[in-house]
């Protein structure tokens, strides 16, 4: 169960916000979980969701506790146009998994999801001190992927001909980034937060001049 002083009020980056859900986003998950398209690039099933699986996911895995589950806003608008998470927080290994849905398709392809997936990263890494992140991918999904090698995930699985879609069946990527692959890049961070506390490396760093400690003190 995540914490709920894992959730921070909001994360700011440079193109999008990450803010805490709020009850009346349930509309924009309706009609993001309702679209074909965005049911083609995220479910097992072929075919959207119903209403009422759209309810039950967004009360047990965006408000409920199951996860940590963020919403993704435009920066210079506000405008709400997707959510990720991260789920399974497992303490004793330091891990966890990711998910993120941009539901609006206009705005796919604008940089977005790139950003909020580095932002969760940054506080996976950074203020969760976690120390493995994982995420499951369709092959055929080549904007994910790639934004997904693009923040430092490497593939290092793959579940052959898992899912069926458009008469085909496609392999499923295992991919995952490690707490030391995402420091050794986090020079480029851009990550600044509400509270603009130091994360818990930067705490550390500052005391000692140290470089963080990886693996082993990654678990909590
Ligand atoms: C996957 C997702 C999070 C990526 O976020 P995004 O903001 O759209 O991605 P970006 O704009 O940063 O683009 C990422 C890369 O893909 C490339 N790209 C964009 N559209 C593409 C397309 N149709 N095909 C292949 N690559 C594409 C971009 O050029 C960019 O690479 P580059 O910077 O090297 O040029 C977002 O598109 C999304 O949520 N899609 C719908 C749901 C989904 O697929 N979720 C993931 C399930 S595992």
């Amino acid at each position: 169960m995540a914490h709920r002083g894992w959730f921070p009020d909001s994360i700011v980056g440079e193109l999008v916000v990450l803010r805490r859900h709020v009850p009346a986003n349930l509309s924009a998950f309706r009609r993001w979980y309702a679209d074909p398209q965005v049911a083609r690039l995220t479910r097992y099933q072929d075919g959207p969701m119903s209403w009422p699986e759209i309810e039950r996911f967004f009360h047990a895995r965006v408000l409920g506790q199951d996860s940590l589950a963020l919403a993704i806003h435009v920066r210079a608008t506000s405008r709400l146009i997707g959510t990720c998470a991260l789920s399974q927080l497992d303490g004793d290994n330091g891990s966890a998994l990711f998910h993120i849905t941009i539901g609006e398709p206009d705005a796919w392809g604008h940089g977005y999801g790139t950003e909020a997936t580095e932002l969760m990263l940054d506080h996976a890494f950074e203020r969760l001190q976690l120390h493995r992140i994982g995420l499951s991918v369709f092959a055929f999904n080549e904007r994910a992927i790639r934004s997904y090698v693009k923040v430092g995930f490497s593939v290092e699985g793959r579940a052959r001909e898992a899912v069926w879609r458009e008469g085909h069946y496609w392999d499923e990527l295992q991919m995952a980034i490690i707490d030391r692959d995402w420091k050794a890049r986090r020079g480029r961070s851009r990550l600044t937060t509400q509270d603009s506390e130091p994360s818990l490396a930067e705490a550390a760093q500052s005391a000692t001049h140290a470089s963080v400690a990886p693996a082993a003190g990654g678990k909590r």
